[in-house]
């Protein structure tokens, strides 16, 4: 596992929208061979999506030959809503980049049979030939996508119930109130993400200091299953200072030596 430490948050999302277009650009994608990005929702993306946006008008990326897939939606809220995943990609990345609609893949909260739009969603995937380079958040609780504590590490998409601590935490998107937020998510499984070619993970904050610490120097568990990154032969997290609180003086070190003679 790669841990990247950047000063703060706005050189992380530097980092990160740096990755994202130097890969695109490497694989050279076409319309028969495009590039298959997973993407996350939540604070954490916003800035590198600001960044990718701004790479794509200067010229410097397209996403014409994307194919995306997203991580997760909440169960029963309809795709209008403001806090729906679908209308925050469509805030903070689609309406501003080429990225053609039909490429665009975000799992129907809103579908009358959640099981058979997971398994399709797996379906897509698969056809798609897996995904390139997944990119993810973390909660502070260190669940990945949806994935809340006790997932199974192997898990594929599926339906899942949200825990008082992950509505809690997102009820500032919601007046407030943990009660506003929908008790269902459709996610992604950890085993979905951990499928992926390459997956590189957003990690900011004093508040992700924990899950952060669970991620690197922590066993591979269920109860954070952020961890399951240790068994991924290309995982990279992206972190700032702040999340750093944590982790041992000998780890922040140890990173910061291996990744100073390192190029993106
Ligand atoms: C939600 C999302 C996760 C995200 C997490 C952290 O629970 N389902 O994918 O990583 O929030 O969000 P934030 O980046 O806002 O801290």
């Amino acid at each position: 596992m790669r841990v990247i430490i950047e000063p703060d948050y706005a050189k992380l999302s530097q980092w990160a929208a740096e990755y994202v277009v130097n890969k695109i650009n490497a694989a050279n994608p076409t319309p028969e061979k495009p590039f298959v990005l997973g993407l996350p929702t939540g604070s954490s993306p916003i800035g590198m999506y600001k960044n990718l946006i701004k790479a794509y008008q200067d010229g410097r990326v397209s996403f014409k030959n994307v194919l995306t897939f997203n991580m997760d939606e909440y169960v029963n809220l309809p795709e209008e809503h403001p806090e729906s995943y679908h209308s925050f990609m469509k805030n903070n990345l689609f309406d501003h980049i080429d990225c053609p609609k039909e490429n665009i893949h975000i799992l129907n909260g809103n579908a009358s049979d959640l099981l058979a739009e997971c398994a399709h969603y797996e379906k897509m995937i698969e056809e798609a030939g897996g995904i390139d380079l997944f990119i993810g958040g973390i909660g502070p609780d260190g669940h990945i996508a949806f994935n809340e504590p006790g997932s199974s590490l192997s898990s594929r998409t599926r339906v899942k119930t949200l825990t008082t601590d992950t509505r809690v935490a997102n009820s500032r998107f919601f007046g407030g109130d943990p009660n506003n937020v929908p008790k269902l998510a459709l996610t992604v499984g950890v085993g979905t993400v951990m499928s992926a070619r390459e997956v590189l993970i957003l990690c900011n904050g004093h508040n992700k200091s924990r899950a952060l610490q669970a991620a690197v120097e922590g066993p591979v568990t269920q109860m954070w299953t952020i961890s399951s990154l240790q068994l991924h032969p290309h995982g990279i997290i992206v972190c700032d200072e702040a999340a750093c609180e944590e982790i041992k003086h000998g780890t922040y070190r140890f990173f910061k030596d291996v990744e100073s003679d390192y190029l993106i």
